[in-house]
């Protein structure tokens, strides 16, 4: 008996220790199941196998990745939309996909770029932001989220070409549908072999103000998972950059690419120093077999995180 009430007591302290630590917003967001995020992306790689090893634009790769991330949301019940838009002689297409209600003046977004390079079937780029929007968009709509904005999400085209997709997004936007994007949390590369827990760094000048409000989002996002980020300093080089320069406020997270880990950044996070963040960056071994599924875990969880926190 004494045994057993020890027991209790010790249970009792352990969760009222947990429930502590755990702010209000955390609890909200449901942790996303990494699973369902790599069945996604094992999709995206029987697709590039099945089309000559890519996902590229202008190759069919590309339109069976749309056609089949369409086909997910439009049973959960989004409104999709494919916008088409024209880049280097060969037809490029968004995904445009709206959580119903919410407040259409109050618009909070979510992207990433769904295409790959020609060289490979880019599963870490950008399989994973794509994946991991995916399930979150398709979570909301299973834990029932009833936010207070209105959610709208997009898979861009022709990223790897200059942002030409998100480009082409904004620039169909009258004025009075670009005031109301309040934020833009884009997501290129999140389960990169060698990974990094990184924020878009929100005070390069390029960042328009409110920003910087999204930045310590995405941070206490990674302070709720006990994960160490820092900052990175990506300027305009994905999808967020096209929104910026509308100057909507931009944020994003990002495991790292080509360039090399430094042993302070080991030390924290694990891996290897001295080594590239993603040593198939834009090659044909961006396969399945170059994610590290803790990183892209984590990074969902905290793109969960952001949004609930953004959009509530
Ligand atoms: N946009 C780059 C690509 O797709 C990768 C990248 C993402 C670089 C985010 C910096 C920040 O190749
Ligand atoms: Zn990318
Ligand atoms: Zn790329």
């Amino acid at each position: 008996m004494r045994i057993l009430i020890a027991l209790a007591a010790a249970l009792t302290v352990a969760g009222t220790t947990t429930a502590a630590q755990a702010a209000p917003t955390v609890l909200a967001a449901p942790n996303i199941n990494v699973a369902n995020v790599q069945s996604h992306l094992n999709q995206f790689q029987s697709i590039a196998n099945a089309n000559g090893g890519n996902r590229a634009h202008g190759r069919p790769g590309y339109l069976a990745s749309v056609n089949w991330v369409k086909s997910k949301l439009d049973a959960a019940g989004f409104t999709t939309r494919v916008q088409s838009f024209t880049y280097n002689g060969a037809t490029g297409y968004n995904l445009i996909a709206d959580y119903p209600g919410g407040d259409a003046n109050n618009v909070v977004m979510l992207g990433g770029h769904l295409d790959s390079v020609t060289s490979g079937p880019g599963i870490n780029d950008n399989g994973t932001g794509s994946a991991s929007i995916l399930e979150v968009a398709l979570q909301m709509k299973a834990t029932n989220f009833k936010p207070a904005k209105h959610v709208r999400f997009g898979w861009w085209g022709a990223e790897e070409l200059g942002l030409r997709g998100s480009r082409a997004y904004v620039a169909s936007l009258p004025a009075t549908e670009i005031s109301k994007i309040k934020a833009y949390l884009n997501f290129d590369m999140t389960g990169s072999p060698n990974p990094a827990y990184q924020v878009y760094d929100a005070s390069h000048s390029t960042f328009p103000p409110g920003s910087a409000a999204l930045q310590q989002r995405l941070q206490a996002g990674f302070t709720s998972l006990n994960v160490q980020s820092e900052l990175v300093d990506v300027q305009g080089r994905s999808d967020h950059g096209s929104f910026a320069a509308k100057g909507i406020p931009v944020g994003g997270t990002f495991s790292g690419a080509e360039k090399t880990k430094t042993a302070a950044q080991a030390a924290k996070w694990g891996g290897t120093a001295g080594q590239r963040f993603d040593r198939c960056y834009h090659q044909a071994c961006d396969t399945t077999s170059n994610i590290n599924a803790t990183s892209l875990d984590r990074h969902a969880d905290v793109i969960a995180y952001a949004l609930w926190a953004t959009a509530a």
